[in-house]
C-alpha cells in the first residue's frame, strides 16, 4: 500500500540540551539558520509524503507558528521589496498538509506515536523523529529509501546505522536472523536490544529515527507497558509485532546526525553551514583563527 502519511513526534521535553529547551523546542533550534524540524519535513516531502502529522505538548507552540502564514512577517517584507525572503516565507507555509497532535505528558515515544492514531487511520506510515536528521544530498532520502523496502517486502522498516562496538550501548540494536539477508541491504530482524553494552550486542546495526510502520503498531501500543524509564518505548510495541509480521533492518545511504545532546547539537550546526555556499566561507575563515590542538 502506498504510504501517504508520515509522524514526527516533537513532543519530548529536551532535558539533555537545557536550559534552551526551557520555553523553545529543541526541534526549533537552528542548524545554521534553519529549525531542525524543517529540515525533517523537507526530507518528508521529498520522499512522496503528502500529509505530515506532528506530534506536539504545551511548551511546543513554536512548532505550529512555524509553519502558520505571518501576515505581518510578509507585509514588512512587502514593503521593503524582499522578494527572495517572501518567497521562502512561502515555500515555508505550504510545505505539505500539516496536522498537529497532543501528547498530554511526555510519556515515551510509543506512547507519541499512538497520539497520531486517528489521524493516520489503518494504512502503513513512516516516522522522522524530530531531532534527528539524515542528509543524502546527492540520493534518494532515507524515508524514501525505507518506503520502497515497504513497498518490496511489506511489514515494518526500520533505519539501521553501523555504530562502533562502544556505542551500543547508546542504541536500540537489532538482533537479526541468520541467512537473513533479504537483499544487500535489507535484513530479516530476530529481535531488537535496547542499549545493551558491548559484550552482549547481538549486532553493530543500530535503529535510528526513521520508520515505516504499519497501523497494527498501534494495537501493540496500546497493550505496551510502561518500559525503561517508566515510559512507553517504540522499541516494545514493535517487539511485539515479531511474529505477526516480517520486520526489516534497512540499511540506509546518508549521514546521519543526532542533534538531541549538546555535542551533537553543535557539531551538526557547523557541519550544516559548512554545506552551505553563503556561510561556508565566513565559518571557514573564523575556524582558521582557531588553535586547535
Ligand atoms: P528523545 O528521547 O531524543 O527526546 O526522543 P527527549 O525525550 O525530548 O530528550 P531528552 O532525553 O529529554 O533530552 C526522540 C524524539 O521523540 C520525541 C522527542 O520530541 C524527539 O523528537 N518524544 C519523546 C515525544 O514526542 N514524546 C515523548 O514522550 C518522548
Amino acid at each position: 500500500m502506498k504510504i501517504r502519511k508520515a509522524v514526527i513526534p516533537a513532543a519530548g521535553l529536551g532535558t539533555r540540551v537545557l536550559p534552551a529547551t526551557k520555553a523553545i523546542p529543541k526541534e526549533m533550534l537552528p542548524l545554521a539558520d534553519k529549525p531542525t524540524i524543517q529540515y525533517v519535513i523537507e526530507e518528508a516531502v521529498a520522499s512522496g509524503i503528502e500529509h505530515v502529522i506532528i506530534v506536539t505538548s504545551r511548551t511546543k507552540r513554536a512548532i505550529e507558528d512555524h509553519f502558520d502564514e505571518s501576515p505581518e512577517l510578509r507585509a514588512a517584507l512587502e514593503k521593503k521589496g524582499d522578494r527572495a525572503k517572501l518567497d521562502m516565507l512561502e515555500r515555508i507555509e505550504s510545505m505539505a498538509q500539516i496536522s498537529f497532535t497532543r501528547q498530554p505528558r511526555a510519556r515515551g515515544l510509543g506512547h507519541a506515536i499512538l497520539m497520531a492514531k486517528d489521524l493516520v487511520g489503518n494504512e502503513p506510515f513512516g516516522v522522522l523523529l524530530g531531532d534527528d536528521l539524515v542528509m543524502n544530498p546527492d540520493g534518494t532520502p532515507c524515508l524514501r529509501q525505507l518506503m520502497e523496502a515497504h513497498e518490496r517486502y511489506g511489514g515494518c522498516v526500520l533505519a539501521a546505522m553501523e555504530v562502533p562496538s562502544e556505542q551500543t550501548r547508546l542504541y536500540g540494536v537489532f538482533d537479526l536472523w541468520p541467512e537473513g539477508d533479504v537483499d544487500e541491504y535489507t535484513h530479516r530482524v530476530r529481535d531488537l536490544v535496547e542499549k545493551p553494552q558491548p559484550e552482549v550486542a547481538p549486532s553493530h546495526l543500530a535503529v535510528i529515527g526513521r520508520y515505516v510502520l504499519t497501523p497494527d503498531i498501534f494495537a501493540a501500543l496500546e497493550q505496551t507497558e510502561p518500559g525503561a524509564g517508566g515510559e512507553i518505548q517504540l522499541t516494545d510495541g514493535i517487539r511485539a509485532l515479531r511474529g505477526k509480521e516480517p520486520i526489516f533492518a534497512y540499511e540506509f545511504a546518508g549521514t546521519r546526525y543526532d542533534t538531541g545532546d549538546p555535542v551533537g547539537y553543535l557539531t551538526t550546526s557547523l557541519a550544516f553551514a559548512l554545506q552551505r555556499p553563503d556561510l561556508a566561507p565566513g565559518v571557514i575563515a573564523y575556524l582558521k583563527t582557531l588553535r586547535l590542538d
